[in-house]
């Protein structure tokens, strides 16, 4: 088929998209990058907030990375992961092993996010029919998390105004409250608020049985939900409730992991929590190339051996698990974090960029702002007192738009502006990006009247 060029891009599907819409007309096209910029192709220079999708930790335009990609196609450039080994992957793995926290020694690579939580979940079945308990298969996740768009993992999501016109798996899936501390009644302490959640997730598997509930997956903190942070100790008392019933812990780290919170893992160092299995991908390869990786916990494998003599067959894997181009990206992105003491820096600046952020606090239509590490989720409400969660939905659009103007991009999120910006960013970018925030959102509220 022909057509003219000004009508190319119906052709391309984006995810989320509207299909009664001919293709995405509105998107900025980008075509160029360098730190924490990008260049949009009428040549104008944007900061780049969300860091892509929460995934460019180390920067665009990382010369490293470019050449460790290159150098590794030149050499090998596929390799079947059902039959061959290839010395880049197996040292990607020990070299992630090490860093992961205690026993979660054994690395799963996956093709991205959603089939790093789709592998795990698939796992905790797996291993529950290995141990002889086929039963046991029930899976408890929380309103506003997100973990994917395969069927298991957009089961397991949360953000139910995405779920309306799509099937889900929701005979042995089972959402629990959102631990959105601003959510409470204000005669609730956080105290009270925190115990009633932790006390939702206990009650949830008493009523399926404990011996029916697989596994419990949760972000540290809920990102796409709106940069969520639950209160202090809720997620290492939702593992004790976990370690209690027998049932596993899954910590869905695809976007705090490698850095987002100034550790390579936030599940232990930032928690205090060693889950049985962790789920990344993004920071990974600093999103260069597509990958994730699913971390299990040699006491899960152990089980398993024990359980049986005969050979059990984790039959789950992709085409593309532990690409050789995408783990020389890893590779050279994880020397990168060595060679500029990444994490060090995001714990040293992470305080500047809290302060920075809450400093947009006087803006009369943020009603909640929340900071973890470097990431910030920035809530509006028009009017509080005649809630309207569309009218506000659109407004974080048009701060979105009116920030582009002023050469900053933002993720709307429902109501909320979601940051998220690379790991490199210093005091002075921050400062201007924060400046840019301001002024898109007085734009935005001036368009209102
Ligand atoms: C916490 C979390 N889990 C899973 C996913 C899915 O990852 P992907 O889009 O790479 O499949 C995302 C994506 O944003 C995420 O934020």
């Amino acid at each position: 088929m022909t057509q003219s060029d000004s009508t190319q891009d119906r052709h391309f599907l984006p995810p989320w998209a509207d299909v009664t819409q001919n293709g995405p007309d509105d998107f900025t096209e980008l075509n160029d990058s360098n730190g924490i910029y990008v260049t949009d192709s009428a040549g104008n220079e944007l900061l780049d907030g969300p860091g892509g999708m929460w995934c460019v930790n180390a920067g665009h335009g990382r010369e490293e990375i470019i050449e460790a990609v290159t150098r590794q196609m030149r050499g090998l450039s596929y390799a079947s992961p059902w039959t061959m080994a290839t010395p880049i992957t197996t040292q990607l793995s020990a070299r992630l092993a090490s860093l992961a926290p205690g026993d979660l020694n054994n690395v799963f690579f996956t093709t991205g996010g959603s089939t790093a939580v789709d592998s795990a979940l698939r796992f905790s079945y797996f291993y529950n029919n290995c141990l002889g308990r086929p039963e046991k298969k029930h899976v408890i996740a929380r309103i506003n998390g997100y973990h994917g768009s395969t069927y298991l993992s957009s089961s397991c999501s949360g953000k139910m105004r995405e779920k309306l016109q799509m099937d889900m798996k929701d005979d042995t899936i089972h959402l629990i409250p959102c631990p959105k501390p601003n959510s409470r009644p204000k005669d609730v302490s956080i105290k009270a608020f925190c115990d009633e959640k932790v006390a939702d997730l206990e009650n949830k598997i008493l009523e399926l049985g404990a011996d029916k509930v697989a596994a419990f997956v949760a972000e540290p903190i809920l990102a796409s939900g709106g940069v969520i942070v639950p209160p202090d100790g809720y997620f290492k008392r939702c593992h004790a409730v976990c370690k209690k019933y027998d049932v596993l812990f899954i910590a869905d780290e695809v976007v705090t992991a490698f850095g987002r919170l100034g550790y390579h893992f936030a599940s232990e160092d930032v928690f205090g929590v060693v889950p049985d299995m962790i789920t990344t991908a993004k920071g990974l390869t600093s999103g260069y190339v597509p990958m994730g990786a699913l971390f299990i916990a040699d006491h899960l494998m152990d089980d398993i051996k024990n359980a049986s003599n005969d050979a059990r067959y984790f039959t789950n894997g992709f085409t593309y698990s532990g690409h050789p181009v995408a783990a020389a990206a890893a590779m050279a992105n994880l020397d990168i974090f060595e060679k500029d003491n990444l994490l060090d820096h995001v714990r040293a600046i992470s305080p500047y960029f809290r302060d920075s952020m809450q400093s947009l606090a006087d803006i009369p239509v943020v009603t909640d702002l929340r900071v973890a590490g470097l990431m910030a989720g920035i809530e509006v409400e028009l009017d509080a007192d005649n809630p309207n969660e569309d009218r506000d939905c659109d407004f974080a659009l048009k701060v979105d738009e009116s920030c582009q103007k002023h050469g900053l991009l933002v993720r709307p999120i429902y109501n909320a502006c979601v940051m998220s910006p690379p790991l490199t960013i210093t005091k002075p970018q921050i400062d201007d990006m924060v400046q840019r925030l301001r002024a898109g959102f007085t734009d935005a509220i001036r368009d209102l009247s």
